[in-house]
C-alpha cells in the first residue's frame, strides 16, 4: 500500500474552507492508504514563537484535527519534534542541498521579505527538513496546495540526488497528491476568493454561535436579482456553496428557486445559512473543548503516534547511516 504523508502547520485554526478542503481529503485518505500526519513544530520555529505560543499551537491544532474526525487507530499522528529522527536525517540531506537551489526558492524569497530581520538559517532550509519529513516514511503521495508543490519537487530531487550519490534504489520519489475535482473550494464571506486565514473572511470550526451569526449576516450580496432565471451572482453563489455543503439539500433548492423568481430575501437566506453553519459546526466545537481539556487522552494519542512513527523513521536511519558510511566498528 502506497504511503500518503502531510504536514500541518501548528498556526491558525481550522476554518470551514479547511474542513471542506485538506480535512476531508485526510479523512478519506486515512481509509485508503498508509497515512502519516503530523504537525511541523520544528518548521514553526522559523517565525519565533514564544515557547507558550508554540505548545498552544500545537495543542489547537492537535485538538482540531482530532475533532474532524482524524483517527490516531487508521493513521500514524504525530508531533514532529517527538521524532528525532527527522532532524537526523534533515542535517544528513542538508550536507547535498545546495544554497544556491534553496535561494532560489519561491518560499524563501517571499519569506525574506516577509520577515527581513530574521532571514535564519532554517528559513533557507526549511525544504531540507521537509524533505526529510517525507522521505524519513518512504512517502510517495504529498496532499499539498499550489504554493507547496515546489518542496515536494525539492523532497523529489534530493530522494534522487541521495540514490544516485550512493548508486542505491533507496528512496522512492515523492509526488503531489490531491483528490483533484473532488476538493470543494469554500469561499470566503467578502463576496469573492476563497476562505482563507490571510484573507480573515473565515468562519471557524471553534467559532461560537454569536460570532458565526455576526460574520454571516455580514456578507456581502448585491442589490438582488432584476430578472427571472438570471444567472446568480457571484456574492450569492458563494452563499449557495456553503449552503450545500452544510444545508439540506431541499433546503438549498428552495433558496435557489427564489433566487430564480426573484423573490429571495438575502435576510432569509443568511438566518437559514447560519442555523445551518452553527448546526454543523457545533458538535465539531465541543468537541475541540472536550479534547483540549483532556490532557491525558491527547498524551496517550500523541505517545502513540510517536511510537509508530518512530518505529518506521528508526528504521529508515538505520538503513540510510550505513548506505552513507557510517558503520560501528
Ligand atoms: N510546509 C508545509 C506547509 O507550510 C508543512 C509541512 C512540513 C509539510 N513538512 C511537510 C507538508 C511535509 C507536507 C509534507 O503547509
Amino acid at each position: 500500500m502506497e504511503t500518503v504523508l502531510s504536514g500541518i502547520r501548528p498556526t491558525g485554526n481550522l476554518h470551514l474552507g479547511n474542513y471542506f478542503g485538506a480535512v476531508k481529503n485526510f479523512l478519506r485518505m486515512q481509509q485508503e492508504y498508509n497515512c502519516y500526519f503530523f504537525i511541523a513544530d520544528y518548521h514553526s520555529l522559523t517565525t519565533h514563537p514564544t515557547p507558550a505560543d508554540l505548545h498552544g499551537g500545537v495543542k489547537q491544532i492537535f485538538a482540531e484535527y482530532l475533532a474532524c474526525g482524524l483517527d490516531p487507530e487508521k493513521a500514524t499522528i504525530y508531533i514532529q519534534s517527538d521524532l528525532p529522527e527527522v532532524a537526523e536525517l534533515y542535517l544528513l540531506l542538508s550536507m547535498n542541498a545546495y544554497v544556491g537551489e534553496l535561494e532560489r526558492t519561491v518560499t524563501f524569497k517571499e519569506k525574506i521579505k516577509k520577515q527581513p530581520d530574521n532571514i535564519n538559517a532554517g528559513l533557507l532550509t526549511y525544504p531540507v527538513l521537509q524533505a526529510a519529513d517525507i522521505i524519513i516514511h518512504k512517502a510517495t503521495k504529498v496532499p499539498v496546495g499550489k504554493d507547496q508543490e515546489q518542496h515536494v519537487e525539492m523532497a523529489r530531487k534530493f530522494a534522487n540526488r541521495f540514490n544516485h550519490m550512493y548508486k542505491v534504489d533507496y528512496f522512492p520519489e515523492p509526488h503531489p497528491f490531491n483528490f483533484g475535482d473532488n476538493l470543494v473550494k469554500i469561499p470566503g464571506l467578502d463576496g469573492s476568493g476563497k476562505m482563507g486565514k490571510s484573507e480573515g473572511n473565515g468562519i471557524y470550526l471553534y467559532d461560537e454561535p454569536s460570532a458565526i451569526k455576526k460574520k454571516i449576516m455580514r456578507a456581502v450580496t448585491d442589490s438582488g436579482p432584476t430578472e427571472p432565471n438570471q444567472e446568480v451572482a457571484e456574492p450569492i453563489k458563494n452563499l449557495f456553496t456553503i449552503m450545500e455543503q452544510v444545508s439540506a439539500p431541499d433546503t438549498l433548492q428552495y433558496f435557489k428557486e427564489k433566487y430564480a423568481s426573484c423573490e429571495i430575501r438575502y435576510g432569509d437566506l443568511k438566518k437559514q445559512l447560519v442555523e445551518d453553519v452553527t448546526k454543523f459546526t457545533t458538535p465539531i466545537r465541543e468537541r475541540i473543548n472536550e479534547i483540549k481539556s483532556d490532557e491525558s487522552y491527547l498524551t496517550k494519542v500523541a505517545q502513540m503516534g510517536a511510537e509508530k512513527a518512530r518505529e518506521s523513521a528508526r528504521k529508515t536511519i538505520k538503513e540510510v547511516r550505513e548506505i552513507i558510511g557510517f558503520k560501528p566498528f
